[in-house]
Parts: C-alpha cells; sequence; structure tokens
C-alpha cells in the first residue's frame, strides 16, 4: 500500500466517490474525472485515458446505482454496470495497473439460504442491478484476474455541503422523525447497512487483496425491522412512534442480503473490519 501514491476514481461526482476523494485526499493524488471528461462506457475512451494518466489504482465507482431504474432501463444499466467494467478491467490488465470496484450485495437477493453469506454460495440474482453486477465480476475477473470486487452493501450518511446524497437509511429515518409520519420496515429482509465512514476507512486496505470477490460492509443479523427499532432507542425515540413492521414485503421468500466480512477479514490479516451494522449507527449518532 505504500506504493500507492496516484489513484484515478470514476464517480468521483456519486455518494461514495465524493466523499472517498475528500476524505482520503490527504494521503493520496487523485485524478476524478467527471462523467463528461470520461465515459466510462466507451471502450476507447477509457484506453486513452488510462494510457494517459497512468494512476497505480483504478477506483471505479461510476455505475448505475438506483435499482428501480435498472430494472426499468436495462440496457443502461448494461452498460454502465457491464460494460464500463469490461473496459476498465482491460485498461487495468494492459498497463498492469491495480483495478478495485464495487459490485454489490444485490446479488445474493435470490438466495434462499439464512444467516451471514459468504462469497462462496452460489448466486442467481432476481432483478438486472444483480445480474449485471454478477456480470461484472465475471468479466471483470476473466480480464484482469487481478481485480478486486467488493460487494459493498446499502450504505449511509448525513447530507454533506458539495456532495452527492441519496436517500439512504439514517436520511429517510430522519425525515420521518421530522414529518411525524411512521416508516414501514419489512420483517422478512436481513441486510447489512454501513457507515460511509466505515467504508471510507477500510478502502485503503483493498488495494492489497488479492484479486477476487469480496463482501464489504456491516455484518447485520437482524432483520430490517428489528434494525430501525434499535436504531430508533439508541435515539432515545419510542420506537412505536416511528417504526411499524411491514409483513407483507418479499412474499415470495425472505430477502436475505446479509454478508459474512470473513474473506475480507482473513485475507487482510485483520485489517479490513467493520462494526456491525447496530454498532456503527449507535456512532453514527455519537
Ligand atoms: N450507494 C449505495 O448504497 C451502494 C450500495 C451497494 C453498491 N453500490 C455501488 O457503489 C458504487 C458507487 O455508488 P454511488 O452510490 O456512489 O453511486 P452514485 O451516487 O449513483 O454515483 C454514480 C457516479 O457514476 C457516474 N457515472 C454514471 N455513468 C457514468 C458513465 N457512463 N461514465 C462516467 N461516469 C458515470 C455518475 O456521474 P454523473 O452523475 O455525472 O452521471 C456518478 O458520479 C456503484 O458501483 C454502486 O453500484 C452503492
Amino acid at each position: 500500500m505504500d506504493t500507492i501514491r496516484k489513484i484515478l476514481i470514476t464517480g468521483a461526482s456519486g455518494f461514495v466517490g465524493g466523499r472517498v476523494a475528500e476524505a482520503l485526499k490527504k494521503d493520496y493524488e487523485f485524478i476524478t474525472p467527471s462523467h463528461r471528461e470520461l465515459d466510462v462506457t466507451s471502450s476507447a475512451d477509457v484506453e486513452h485515458y488510462i494510457a494517459a494518466a497512468r494512476p497505480d489504482v483504478i477506483l471505479h465507482l461510476a455505475a448505475i446505482s438506483d435499482t428501480g431504474y435498472c430494472e426499468e432501463h436495462p440496457d443502461e444499466s448494461y452498460l454502465a454496470n457491464v460494460v464500463s467494467v469490461e473496459n476498465l478491467a482491460a485498461a487495468a490488465s494492459r498497463y498492469g495497473i491495480r483495478l478495485v470496484w464495487f459490485s454489490s450485495d444485490q446479488v445474493y437477493n435470490g438466495n434462499l439460504e439464512l444467516g451471514l453469506l459468504s462469497e462462496n454460495v452460489t448466486v442467481s440474482p432476481e432483478n438486472h442491478y444483480g445480474r449485471h453486477k454478477l456480470l461484472a465480476e465475471q468479466r471483470a475477473s476473466e480480464i484482469c484476474p487481478d481485480s478486486v470486487a467488493l460487494r459493498a452493501t446499502w450504505m449511509y450518511d448525513a447530507e454533506k455541503p458539495g456532495m452527492k446524497t441519496h436517500r439512504n437509511f439514517v436520511i429517510n429515518f430522519r425525515n420521518a422523525i421530522e414529518n411525524g409520519t411512521p416508516l414501514r420496515f419489512a420483517t422478512r429482509e436481513f441486510r447489512g447497512i454501513t457507515w460511509i465512514e466505515d467504508v471510507v476507512r477500510n478502502l485503503p486496505f483493498t488495494f492489497d487483496l488479492p484479486g477476487g470477490v469480496y463482501n464489504f460492509g456491516a455484518e447485520n443479523t437482524l432483520n430490517t425491522y428489528e434494525t430501525a427499532v434499535e436504531y430508533a432507542r439508541l435515539q432515545g425515540l419510542d420506537p412505536d412512534t416511528i417504526v411499524k413492521p411491514d409483513t407483507d414485503r418479499f412474499p415470495e421468500h425472505i430477502r436475505n442480503i446479509s454478508i459474512s466480512m470473513d474473506k475480507a477479514y482473513k485475507a487482510s490479516k485483520g485489517k479490513i473490519h467493520f462494526p456491525t451494522t447496530l454498532e456503527g449507527l449507535a456512532a453514527y449518532i455519537s
């Protein structure tokens, strides 16, 4: 990691990219082309840009991250979420550059197993976004076996000036408190929910991981309703006034996309370590 200085971030204007670039700018020299300056879906543009910039690491965060939008626009999702990874993997392989990029825990959304899921379970995602992330993982490992794909969970943070912030767990919650409108949370859903600060803190350790696919975020054994109840309690609120159980969502099967962090923890010799979702929420509040 000590030899890594120059990092190219794609998607630096996004929720994750903006926070990574801001938080780590004292440690690295960042190159942060805008979408207009580098369209990652164009193989020619990517090739020219990487050939000129020659970073030590490509941190590929550009994507279409809105799962609903991807469901309605699968061709756009394919371009942004699969072709972009192919293009960057090809350039990384050609120039011997480390590629680290964000996949998603949504690759697990068709799984029927319960408990924390590890990377070696067979996955069969049920939506375009999850299928495209999985396909991108497969293409990246073929084109650039040394690349690192991080299966990120749903991330949260407060709004920050000049930074993109989409709706996330803590903002939805805060809006509900302010509006006095209770929120419904699924009892049949299990997922990790991770503070972006924990993602940023752990990210530099991914630059040294052996190539492969890694879960990357908070473990959580509670369902989403239970998580919200505990988050209300952490804030000293009466959960019943703000959190309601949604027992109808995910009728086909329990949606379990909760990740196990064992692989990244072991591969990084304990350096990559996330607090659990509840521990992260407690730290966020304090
Ligand atoms: N946010 C989450 O909770 C979450 C959870 C799991 C995984 N992820 C993954 O984490 C990564 C970062 O997510 P995010 O939340 O930061 O996404 P985001 O806020 O939606 O930002 C996406 C970024 O990609 C850029 N972009 C889109 N298409 C592009 C193209 N063709 N060429 C160049 N740039 C392009 C956007 O620029 P413009 O706005 O200028 O188009 C924007 O900067 C993504 O791979 C996402 O799938 C996110």
